[in-house]
């Protein structure tokens, strides 16, 4: 039977998934994330920190739209820039000045940036930064370390490999967060021939003291470009991203989802020697110069020059994890539900009980966090409009949510209670 809350939300699915595979652009985004039954699949408005389903229901969203709203949806401020630039164009027949703009603000705020190229999605960002290296360097092989994006070189090395030809993959090699040895073992294997070290400076748990100085070691005695994917860091972590919190700095980086408060924009970064390639190598696109996102990353980089977003992202996202933090406490869930990662990017991980496994668990949050008005899929990722007020509310629903998963764990109840079939690990990213 289907659920009377998410009635429009389950029927729509059936005529998107008669147009549209999946009935999603974005694998994250789709009916693979969200149990159908328990969970809005269609969106009609967002604002602030919350967000409307077509159903009607509203949610504080602790998404974010997969963390590229860091200042809230229809931010005025970034808004009236945007309708202020449709009324000049959105787009010309040769460059427009606003790109110089916005490239001068990156360059003031993220160290290793001393020239800038825009692209529209991460993956853009990417992919340019990998045939930068491969072209500086004259090597073939990339190693590997978190998620980077849905093209042959990065998917390839990931179980979601399908299309991607071996020859291809073989070109990347994975290694693992904090364990210095696993890419040592690259550079022996491949001597003389990686091109590349792509990795998130930071996503799940913090570097060990020397990992990030240490793999920027490696590189620069290896001859190997050294790419940071602050794709989620970049505009979060700090102003300057990931390698401004670590002070380790890439010879690359990559940008996009801080970047525009949700508006389509990417950008490849660095050090103008290696940048250079850009002019030899082939990375053009017909809306890479798009202006609507470029006005609003103009505002949005304005903002992070003037205002203390970092200090607000960051006061925000502590305070979420301290109450959360109080309410796993308060139902004894330690062994089952623990948070790591940086407060503006929160991890939430779950454990087995031995009453449930953790999707069911998961699945389960996940069921009550909807009914209860709360869009949240496994980060906390907070912007400046989750104030002190919306972060009690968001407390005051896990406090009911996790007392109902204690209780009904210790009566090996949770299981029964799940109104769907569990969530199925179909593809992990990271
Ligand atoms: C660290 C990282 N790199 C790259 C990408 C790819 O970005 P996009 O989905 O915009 O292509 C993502 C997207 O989630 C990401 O988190």
């Amino acid at each position: 039977m289907s659920n009377p809350r998410y009635k429009r939300s389950t029927k729509f699915l059936n005529h998107a998934e008669a147009l549209i595979p999946l009935g999603s652009q974005t694998f994250s985004k789709s009916r693979t994330q969200y149990p159908v039954g328990i969970s809005p699949l269609f969106m009609h408005k967002a604002k602030g920190c919350h967000t409307w389903d077509i159903d009607g229901n509203k949610y504080i969203d602790l998404v974010s739209s997969l963390a590229s709203v860091t200042l809230g949806y229809q931010n005025p401020v970034v808004n009236s820039a945007v309708r202020k630039q449709l009324r000049k164009g959105t787009i010309f027949s040769l460059p427009g000045k606003l790109e110089s703009d916005v490239a001068e603000k990156i360059v003031d705020l993220v160290p290793s940036a001393e020239s800038v190229r825009f692209g529209k999605n991460g993956s853009d960002a990417t992919s340019a930064a990998i045939r930068i290296a491969r072209a500086f360097t004259g090597r073939k092989i990339v190693a590997v370390c978190g998620y980077h994006g849905w093209q042959d070189w990065f998917i390839g090395s990931t179980s979601r490999n399908k299309g991607v030809p071996k020859e291809i993959s073989d070109l990347t090699k994975t290694f693992a967060f904090n364990d210095l040895a696993s890419l040592y073992q690259i550079f022996t294997s491949n001597s003389g021939n990686v091109a590349a070290v792509i990795l998130e400076p930071m996503n799940s748990t913090w570097p060990i003291e020397n990992f990030l100085s240490e793999v920027r070691r490696m590189c620069s005695e290896n001859g190997t470009i050294l790419i940071f994917d602050e794709t989620i860091t970049g505009f979060r972590f700090a102003k300057g991203g990931a390698q401004e919190l670590f002070k380790v700095i890439p010879d690359l980086t990559t940008l996009g989802k801080g970047l525009a408060n949700g508006f389509p924009l990417s950008a490849v970064v660095g050090k103008r020697e290696i940048m250079g390639e850009m002019s030899e190598i082939f990375f053009s696109g017909t809306f890479g110069g798009e202006l609507l996102s470029l006005a609003a990353a103009n505002e949005v980089l304005r903002m992070y020059q003037q205002e203390d977003i970092i200090g607000q992202l960051t006061a925000a996202g502590e305070l979420l994890d301290n109450l959360t933090n109080e309410e796993i406490v308060k139902n004894s869930l330690q062994d089952v539900l623990s948070l790591s990662g940086h407060p503006t990017w929160k991890f939430l991980n779950w454990t087995d009980h031995e009453t449930a496994t953790a999707m069911e668990i998961k699945t389960y949050f996940m069921q009550e966090c909807f009914k209860e008005g709360i869009l949240v899929l496994g980060t906390h990722n907070v912007t400046t409009k989750h104030t002190k007020n919306i972060i009690k509310e968001i407390a005051r629903a896990y406090s009911k949510i996790l007392s109902r998963i204690a209780i009904k764990l210790k009566c090996d109840q949770l299981r029964e209670s799940l109104e769907v079939a569990p969530l199925v690990p179909l593809f992990k990213v990271r």
